[in-house]
C-alpha cells in the first residue's frame, strides 16, 4: 500500500509509531485480548461445578488466616469479635490458559463469576453467610491457581472462663467449614509447610488483649467435615483491674478492721460497719457487669468478695452484741463466757506487757494494776476485750484470705500454659 508508506517516511508518524510500539511494549497483552481470553474462559464455565476435568478428583483448598486486630472479647455474650482475612487457594482446571499465546499472566475475575469453595464461618454468632462479597476479585494465575482473600468483621463464639477474672487467659478458635462439601470433593487444609498459618496483617493491639500465642489445624483424617480451626490462646492485660478493682477492694478490707478501732462510746461503730459492707455489695455488682451470667464457672474474685460481704455481716452481728453489753448495766454478773472472752484478751495482751516488764521497771504499776483488775470483770472491759480479739482475729484472717485470692488468680496462668 503506497499510503501507508507514506506515513511511514514523514518524521512525526515514525514517533508515534515508536511510542505506540513502546506501549505495546509495556503493556503486554491488548485490551482486546484480555476481554477475549476471558470471555473464552467463562464460556461454558459453570459456577456450580467443581473445577475439576475428572471430577472423581479432590479440590484442595489451601488457607491461611491473616489477623488485623481483635475488636472484643466479650464474656458476657460469650463472643469473639476480630477483624481478619482468610487466604484462600485453590487449583481451578478449567481457568488455565497458554501464556506464550496470550502473554498474560494474571487475570482478576468477580467473585460471583467463577467457581468459590462455600467455606463459611461454623462457630458464628450472626447469619450464617458466604464469605467475600459483589466488589471482590479473584486472582488468577495462568496455571489456574485461583486466590481468594475475603476479607472479615468475624463474631465467632469463645467460651470464656472467667474463673480466675482478671488474671485469666482464654484460647478462642475461629473455624471455617466448607458446608456443602464433603472432604473426597473440597478439602480444606491448611498451607504446605506454613510456619505460621495465623499470621498478622497490619495488627492493631488491643488494649486489654494481648496474644500469647497461636495454633492452626485441619479437621483430622477420620473426620469427613471438611475445615480448619485457627486458635487464638489470649491474655487478658490486669493492670486496670487491679488498679479499679482488686486494690479497692483490698484497702476496703483494711479499712472494716477500723470497725474495731472505733470506741463504743462514740456511736459510730454500726453506721461505719454497715458502710464498709454495702461498698463490697457496691463492688460486687461492678464484677458482674464484667462477668457473663454462667452458672457453671464462678469467678473466685466474685467468691472473694461475697466472703468479705459475709464476714461484713459477722462484724456487724459482733458489733451490735458488744454496743449491748456495753452498755449493760453494771450489776449485772459477766457470765463464764464473756469472762473467757477477756481472758483471753488480757493473755494475749500480757505476750507482749511480760516483755516490757522486764524491759522497763516502770510498766510494773501499769502490769499490777492488771493483775489486781483480774478478779473484777465489768461490762466495758467486755467490750473492749470483743474489740480487741475482734480486731487481730480478723487482721488475720483478712491477711490469709488476701495472700491466698491472689495467688491463686496468678496461678491460673500455669493452668492454662
Ligand atoms: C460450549 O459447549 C457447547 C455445547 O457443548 C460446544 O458446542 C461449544 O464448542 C463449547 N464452547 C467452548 C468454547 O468450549
Ligand atoms: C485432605 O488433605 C490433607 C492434607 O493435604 C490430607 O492429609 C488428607 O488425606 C486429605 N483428605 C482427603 C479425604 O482427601
Amino acid at each position: 500500500m503506497p499510503g501507508h508508506f507514506l506515513i511511514f517516511t514523514s518524521p512525526i508518524a515514525v514517533i508515534l509509531c515508536c511510542c505506540a510500539a513502546l506501549i505495546d511494549i509495556t503493556s503486554g497483552a491488548s485490551v482486546e485480548e484480555y476481554k477475549l481470553l476471558q470471555s473464552t474462559l467463562l464460556t461454558n464455565y459453570s459456577t456450580s461445578v467443581r473445577p475439576l476435568l475428572d471430577q472423581d478428583d479432590t479440590v484442595f483448598v489451601y488457607s491461611g488466616f491473616y489477623l488485623a486486630g481483635i475488636n472484643e472479647v466479650d464474656a458476657v455474650n460469650q463472643r469473639l469479635i476480630t477483624t481478619g482475612f482468610l487466604e484462600l487457594s485453590w487449583d481451578d482446571e478449567f481457568l488455565q490458559w497458554d501464556e506464550d499465546e496470550f502473554d498474560i499472566q494474571t487475570l482478576y475475575f468477580k467473585q460471583k463469576d467463577i467457581w468459590t469453595p462455600d467455606v463459611v464461618l461454623k462457630n458464628g454468632i450472626t447469619t450464617f453467610e458466604e464469605l467475600g462479597g459483589e466488589f471482590y476479585y479473584l486472582q488468577v494465575t495462568s496455571d489456574g491457581r485461583v486466590t481468594w482473600l475475603p476479607f472479615q468483621v468475624l463474631e465467632s463464639k469463645c467460651f470464656i472462663d472467667i474463673t480466675y477474672f482478671p488474671f485469666d487467659d482464654q484460647k478462642c478458635s475461629i473455624t471455617f467449614h466448607s458446608w456443602s462439601f464433603s472432604k473426597d470433593e473440597v478439602n480444606v487444609t491448611l498451607f504446605v509447610d506454613d510456619p505460621s498459618p495465623v499470621d498478622s496483617y497490619n495488627y492493631v493491639e488491643n488494649s486489654v488483649w494481648g496474644i500469647v500465642s497461636t495454633d492452626a489445624f485441619a479437621s483430622p483424617e477420620i473426620e469427613a467435615e471438611s475445615e480448619v480451626t485457627f486458635i487464638l490462646h489470649l491474655r487478658r492485660k490486669p493492670l486496670y483491674f487491679i488498679v479499679n478493682l482488686i486494690s479497692p477492694i483490698v484497702l476496703l478490707g483494711v479499712v472494716r478492721l477500723l470497725v474495731f478501732v472505733i470506741p463504743a462510746d462514740a456511736g459510730e461503730k454500726m453506721s461505719f460497719a454497715m458502710a464498709v459492707f454495702l461498698s463490697f455489695a457496691v463492688f460486687l455488682s461492678i464484677i458482674s457487669m464484667h462477668l457473663p451470667t454462667n452458672s457453671e464457672k464462678t469467678s473466685l474474685l466474685g467468691v472473694y468478695i461475697v466472703v468479705q460481704m459475709i464476714i461484713g455481716v459477722g462484724t456487724i452481728v459482733i458489733s451490735s452484741f458488744q454496743l449491748r453489753l456495753h452498755h449493760r448495766k453494771s450489776e449485772r454478773k459477766v457470765g463464764v463466757f464473756f469472762r473467757g472472752v477477756v481472758k483471753v484478751e488480757r493473755f494475749l495482751r500480757c505476750t507482749t506487757c511480760n516483755e516490757s516488764r522486764k524491759v522497763s521497771g516502770e510498766k510494773n504499776v501499769e502490769v499490777s494494776l492488771h493483775d489486781d483488775d483480774n478478779g473484777i470483770i465489768n461490762w466495758t472491759d467486755v467490750s473492749s476485750a470483743i474489740d480487741f480479739v475482734s480486731f487481730w482475729t480478723m487482721l488475720v484472717f483478712e491477711i490469709t484470705a488476701m495472700t491466698i485470692i491472689i495467688a491463686t488468680l496468678i496461678g491460673g496462668y500455669d493452668l492454662i500454659g
